[in-house]
């Protein structure tokens, strides 16, 4: 991944950003509405370490909830806390924080902290926490490939809380984190379980066919209605199982980043997908 050209991470982020202004992200947001898709969006970014910087972030996320708003969309904020400056400081990033949050309640819209390596975890959860019961209109993200994150489940506030389960996407060290591919799957499927047995509406954030399907037989286990969970997918990832999802009458929600800060998002996308960074690199070079 280091070898790889920053002109050529460019290329493969064209597939999963929808491009580096606000009006792109917007487009691409009703595109994915007028085929059944809701949508998540985030403004690329993180571990900001200037206060103008976390404060440039809440002024376009403020912008952005009042576009949504204002075009009738069918979309969310997803949010980074290193971006609004929990590296700087926990008390300036849930100030910045609650002005988003507070600003989706009075448009009905929700924000969710997505969750980023485990140096954040605790702080994180403890900022869901404290906004939910201010405010309501936000939730945030457990990751499967983390040992703890039963238990976090069974420390979810018994009222409101609203889950993305995804597998985790950052490398964290074997004391902390399953390692196994089959042993992620087995407690993505523990922990959905657990989160549907507690009640707590989940965004079940995966591409994994096995996981859908496991995830399928869980939501008829529970006797769950459509509007009680939802799938989510990043944008520019498997397509055609979203429609798929869309068809069979789930709920379907698209994680769509925007901005000029795309080079880690891509970098990460890539490394979870070598076999793109091949076909850019081939195309590149000779044209196929
Ligand atoms: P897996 O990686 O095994 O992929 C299953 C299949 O999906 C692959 O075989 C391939 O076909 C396809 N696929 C997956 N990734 C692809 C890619 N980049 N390009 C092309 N095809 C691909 N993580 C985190 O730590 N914190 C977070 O807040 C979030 N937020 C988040 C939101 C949403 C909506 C999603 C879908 C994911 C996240 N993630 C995340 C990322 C997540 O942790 C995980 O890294 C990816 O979803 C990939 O895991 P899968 O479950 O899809 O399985």
């Amino acid at each position: 991944m280091p070898l790889v050209p920053r002109f050529m991470v460019h290329r493969v982020a064209s597939r999963y950003v929808a491009g580096e202004t606000m009006a792109d992200a917007l487009a691409t947001v009703a595109d994915l509405n007028a085929k059944g898709a809701m949508a998540t969006l985030d403004v690329l970014g993180e571990e900001v370490t200037e206060r103008s910087r976390a404060e440039e972030g809440v002024k376009e996320y403020l912008k952005l909830l009042e576009a949504i708003h204002q075009q009738g969309l069918k979309a969310n904020i997803s949010v980074k806390p290193t971006m609004l400056g929990l590296k700087i400081d926990e008390g300036f990033c849930r100030d910045n924080l609650e002005r988003l949050v507070q600003a989706a309640a009075q448009r009905d819209r929700f924000v969710c902290i997505d969750m980023e390596d485990r140096s954040t975890t605790d702080a994180t959860l403890r900022l869901f926490r404290d906004l939910l019961e201010r405010h309501g209109h936000v939730g945030t993200v457990l990751q499967a490939y983390m040992r703890r994150t039963l238990k976090d489940i069974g420390e979810l506030p018994p009222e409101g809380a609203n889950i993305r389960l995804c597998k985790g996407i950052y490398v964290e060290p074997v004391a902390d984190s399953w390692k196994g591919y089959e042993t992620v799957r087995h407690n993505f499927v523990a922990a959905l379980d657990k989160l549907f047995r507690q009640g707590v509406y989940v965004g079940i954030a995966t591409h994994d066919e096995f996981l859908l399907s496991a995830a399928e037989a869980l939501i008829d286990r529970h006797g769950l209605a459509p509007h009680q969970y939802e799938f989510q997918m990043l944008l520019g990832v498997t397509e055609e199982l979203r429609d798929i999802l869309i068809a069979r009458g789930h709920r379907l929600r698209v994680y769509v980043p925007y901005g000029p800060d795309w080079y880690p998002y891509s970098k990460r996308r890539m490394r979870e997908n070598p076999e793109i960074a091949l076909h850019v690199i081939r195309a590149t070079l000779f044209g196929r």
